[in-house]
């Protein structure tokens, strides 16, 4: 059966537009795509520190609350929360689950969010599952902010602030400094999505709310594991209550099977990786390098993240340069509108520990071409 005509005509439409994602499994070898950012994911250091185990099991059975939760995983949370300088952590079974999980619970309908435009999909879905009011921020723009908090304050029982330490798409970061001021001065509340941070930024890769000396002063924090960790899951960490809570009131907590042994074994042997490699120097080696080859091209937006991009506005000069990185074996993304605004298409690249001095020159070269 094929199902309503819905679906086709969404297709089509797409493909006319020339917007038509299909999943490929053939990528170019130099990556400069992935979000493996110290290279964990495949450089067997995480095989490694697990291979002695004898048993696993394949599943966990349940969901935490029924039969998915052991005495490891309790441990493993505790020095998660110490690692973060928190009280408490809960790990989900991605970021996408935290990420929907809190938005969707934490705020009720006399509750404000405040959300930074450039937030990822995951925290989208989250707040329109909730109850609560919201309204975007435009793009770390602090006197926006303040206006929007004015504005409601007296309106709303509680406001929630949401941003990235590093922006998914952009690759630039958010004013942690100044919100956590602006949030502390206030009674708000503040929600850091730190995945494209961890690992990267902090010390041992504790992430940015740590460069910055603001983890104690967020509400929430979050941590993936499927980014610069190499391997899958994430976690929220903040205080005990807000543990609490999410073990009663997060729907994608409550109702899906926990992560299995295994995929709890490598969350704890990244972390251990985190302390013990310099892949985290080199990293920021090949960052500080690449930033030196771009300097004065203003079509960069600026970044110290492991996140670059160049602007190529239109759809077609997207497709036109990736073509050109395919034809030299790269791995570089081309992002279209409407992901992004019209105008603001651009070619997004992910820097790694493993990419050496060669291929990122070859890179900024192909890119002045
Ligand atoms: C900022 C941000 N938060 C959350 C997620 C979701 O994390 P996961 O891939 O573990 O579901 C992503 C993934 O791309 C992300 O970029």
């Amino acid at each position: 059966m094929k199902g309503p005509l819905h679906l086709v005509h969404s297709i089509e439409e797409r493909k006319r537009k020339g917007l038509f994602r299909s999943l490929k499994s053939n990528y170019p070898k130099t990556d400069f795509s992935s979000n493996d950012y110290l290279g964990f994911s495949k450089n067997g250091l995480i095989e490694q520190k697990i291979k002695n185990l004898e048993h696993f099991s394949s599943g966990s059975t349940g969901s935490r609350l029924i039969s998915g939760n052991s005495l490891f995983v309790e441990e493993l949370e505790k020095k998660i929360a110490k690692f973060h300088s928190a009280e408490a952590a809960l790990i989900f079974n991605s970021g996408y689950d935290a990420n929907v999980g809190l938005l969707s619970s934490i705020a009720g309908k006399r509750d404000l969010i405040l959300y930074d435009e450039l937030i990822h999909a995951s925290i989208h879905d989250g707040i329109r599952m909730g109850y609560a009011k919201y309204y975007k921020i435009k793009h770390n723009d602090i006197e926006h902010l303040k206006r929007l908090i004015d504005r409601n304050k007296d309106f709303v029982d509680n406001i929630f602030v949401v941003v990235e330490s590093v922006y998914s798409m952009d690759g630039d970061s958010a004013k942690l400094k100044e919100l956590s001021e602006i949030c502390d001065s206030k009674k708000i509340f503040l929600i850091v999505d730190e995945a494209h941070a961890v690992g990267v930024f902090g010390k041992n890769g504790k992430g940015l709310c740590n460069e910055f000396g603001i983890e104690e002063k967020c509400f929430a924090r979050l941590y993936t594991y499927g980014k610069a960790m190499g391997c899958h899951g994430a976690a929220i960490v903040g205080s005990n209550a807000l543990r609490d809570f999410l073990i009663n009131f997060a729907r994608s907590f409550v109702y899906s099977t926990a992560l299995p042994l295994h995929s709890l074994l490598m969350i704890e042997a990244a972390y251990g990786l985190l302390n013990e490699t310099k892949q985290n120097v080199r990293l920021k080696d090949n960052i500080s390098y690449f930033n030196s080859l771009i300097k004065g091209d203003d079509k960069f937006i600026q970044s110290n993240s492991a996140i670059h991009c160049r602007l190529f506005p239109g759809n077609h000069n997207v497709d036109i340069i990736e073509s050109q990185f395919k034809k030299n074996d790269m791995f570089v993304k081309g992002i279209k509108s409407p992901t992004v605004k019209e105008g603001a298409e651009r070619v997004r690249i992910c820097l790694h520990a493993f990419n050496t001095k060669e291929e990122i020159k070859k890179l900024v070269d192909l890119i002045n071409e």
